[in-house]
């Protein structure tokens, strides 16, 4: 070995603790970063997350953070489980990769599958694997053609999303994603995926005197009128998140997926629904459909499928659409190297357990969650806060002007921005869209640390505010 493969080896083994300042001059020097204005991070330099552990961050000054946003909404069982570490290293030891592509399976994602079709509702009992996301909804776009074209009905293929969904970033994932900055730079949509509004957002899109009932009924006529005008006989599917996530964590109107599914019904378009964030828990239930009371045909997962250990993803179908796949005589040519990892696999099979075990999704995570959401109201008093609003292990702030109107400071985003920036210094992280801030602890988040979050939540608002105001 020569003496700087000796010191890379041991730097990337954290023997050198490389300094702050470093570590910022390298990835200034190399790192290009998602959703970033990149001369601008590069003037006031990434904040580096040296380590993690159950609910903390550290950073690599020392400082403490509690994570308010379970990473990127992953973090079900918290950080640094033992076990699943554990787990990744017997796996690597005993078959660090195969494919699945010639006729071959392992136990660890033959064991996988069967414990994710347990967990899906109805017959949603086929699963296909990915590493992202993103990856598991541009599979599902070609498994919709796929399946219309089996069908005789190769002339169904519209997709109807909504404006403001996140469903990732690959060409089709981005083309689904209502965010109009995520396509124009990128020369998005793809043809043949269309949006309505208004998102089904009653704070911010109820109108004057409508109740939260009429307004789902808009937001469902909305997705009839585009069926009709398309024609129902070229649209294959529609999409949308139970809770919308990353487009500003808006939960659904009373009555909405009710609404949703029944239009989907009565013209023969397949239901999607993006469990990204909401499946393994997030919502209270093992996936947001079961929370909400609908059933979808079609249901695409990641994130707390592992907690974020490993990326790992999957597709899981209804009977329907899967026997037509099955009993198909043209090969599936779809595929990915790392479909159903081996290590990845093994990894995400107990952490699902580990979920099971430790009710996470049962009667525990339900006592959790309604202490979270209990603490989260009570902020609503704050006169920042306009609305307070969430579900299972999600909630929301809307940052206002004046409280009791949903007037907002001046510019836009400059209220979340500042809230943000305050509450990582007081120790916690919160996401902000705009002048929504959002959380999404891991779903391990004991009632005492629930506490201690909304203690340094409540301080930073107080800093904003004066902020703001000062
Ligand atoms: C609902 C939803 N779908 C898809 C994605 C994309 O997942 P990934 O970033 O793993 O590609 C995300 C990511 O946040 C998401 O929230």
């Amino acid at each position: 070995m020569t003496p700087d493969q000796g010191t890379l080896s041991k730097t990337l083994r954290n023997d050198l603790s490389p300094t702050t300042d470093a570590i910022q001059a390298q990835d200034n020097a190399h790192h290009l970063h998602p959703f970033t204005v990149h001369h601008e991070l590069r003037d006031q330099n990434p904040r580096v997350i040296s380590k993690a552990k159950g609910v903390y961050l550290w950073d690599s000054d020392g400082n403490r953070i509690i994570d308010g946003m379970a990473g990127l909404w992953c973090t079900q069982v918290g950080y640094g489980v033992e076990e699943l570490a554990d787990i990744a290293s017997d796996a690597i030891k005993s078959l660090s990769y195969y494919n699945t592509f010639f006729q071959t399976t392992t136990p660890a994602v033959a064991a996988l599958s069967e414990l994710v079709a347990s967990k899906t509702p109805a017959d949603l009992n086929q699963i296909f694997f990915a590493s992202s996301g993103s990856e598991a909804n541009d599979t599902t776009i070609k498994f919709i053609n796929y399946y219309w074209n089996l069908k005789g009905q190769p002339q169904k293929k519209a997709i109807i999303a909504r404006e403001k969904a996140y469903h990732g970033t690959t060409i089709g994932a981005a083309s689904l994603t209502g965010l109009p900055f995520m396509h124009d730079i990128f020369d998005l949509p793809l043809p043949g995926i269309h949006h309505i509004g208004p998102t089904p957002h009653y704070f911010e899109y109820g109108e004057d005197g409508e109740s939260e009932e009429e307004f789902a009924g808009r937001c469902a006529q909305a997705l009839e009128d585009k069926i009709l005008e398309l024609g129902a006989e070229n649209v294959a599917a529609f999409i949308g998140e139970p809770v919308m996530g990353a487009g500003g964590l808006m939960t659904p109107p009373k009555g909405y997926w009710q609404k949703i599914e029944a239009i989907c019904r009565k013209y023969d378009v397949l239901l999607w629904s993006d469990e990204v964030i909401c499946g393994f828990g997030r919502t209270g239930s093992w996936f947001g459909c079961q929370t909400y009371g609908y059933t979808p045909d079609i249901i695409t997962m990641a994130k707390g499928m592992s907690s974020g250990y490993v990326p790992i993803s999957a597709v899981a179908l209804n009977e329907e659409i899967a026997s037509t796949i099955v009993e198909a005589d043209s090969e599936m040519a779809h595929g990915f190297t790392y479909s159903g990892h081996p290590v990845c696999s093994s990894v995400a099979l107990r952490n699902i357990q580990l979920l099971e075990e430790w009710d996470l999704v049962g009667e525990r995570g339900k006592k959790t969650s309604e202490h979270f959401q209990k603490r989260l109201s009570e902020l609503a008093d704050h006169p920042l806060v306009g609305q307070t609003r969430g579900i299972g292990m999600l909630g929301a702030l809307e940052l206002v002007k004046e409280k009791g109107t949903k007037e907002r400071f001046d510019p836009e985003g400059h209220a979340g921005a500042t809230c943000r920036t305050h509450c990582f210094n007081t120790g916690v992280v919160m996401r902000a869209v705009g002048d929504t801030m959002f959380l999404s602890p891991p779903l391990v988040i004991s009632e005492d640390e629930i506490d201690e979050m909304f203690d340094l939540i409540k301080t930073s608002l107080d800093l904003t505010h004066q902020s703001l105001n000062g």
